[in-house]
């Protein structure tokens, strides 16, 4: 079964530090994932502002649904808030301005895969086990990697 902490956070410890010293405001997690740097980060700013507002995107609805389990215990906690939201972070401006937001404190984005997307042989990310040459961030979107290697022109 997939976990949100099968995905470690990489430079947990430096962007943590960096974020928690942040304004007080919004801060944004522009590739939530696993909700691992999210979590962190929350955590952080609650201790050093006694209040902490997350804002977390993600194009892949699973990494979405990991996210939102594992930041469930600590969003409940009245002096947080999160937002989770399935965009593009190319999107970011149109997001803030759909939630109210004309001002942010802190973005982070830590870009690439997660460690979902390679341990699931269905993603197609990966070698390490048989699966479809899909590599779809987005498993809505219509072309999959193979679909392009194989009937795409070569140029
Ligand atoms: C390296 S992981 C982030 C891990 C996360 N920091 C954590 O602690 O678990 C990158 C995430 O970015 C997402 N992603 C990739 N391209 C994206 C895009 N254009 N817009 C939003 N999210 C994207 C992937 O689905 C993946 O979940």
């Amino acid at each position: 079964m997939m976990t949100a902490a099968a995905h470690t956070p990489v430079l947990l410890e430096r962007t943590v530090a960096l974020l928690a010293a942040a304004p007080p405001g919004l801060v944004v997690d522009a590739t939530l994932g696993a909700g691992g740097h999210a979590q962190a980060i929350l955590e952080a700013r609650l201790a050093r502002h006694g209040h902490a507002a997350l804002l977390g995107l993600d194009r892949d609805p699973e990494a979405l649904d990991l996210a939102g389990h594992r930041l469930a215990t600590t969003a409940a906690d009245p002096r947080v808030e999160l937002t989770l939201v399935r965009a593009r972070f190319d999107a970011l401006p149109t997001v803030l301005a759909e939630h109210g937001h004309d001002r942010v404190s802190g973005v982070l984005l830590d870009l690439g895969i997660s460690s979902m997307h390679v341990d699931r042989p269905e993603r197609g990310f990966s070698y390490r086990a048989e699966g479809p040459l899909d590599m779809r961030m987005d498993p809505d979107l219509p072309t999959t990697a193979g679909d392009l290697v194989n009937t795409w022109p070569a140029e």
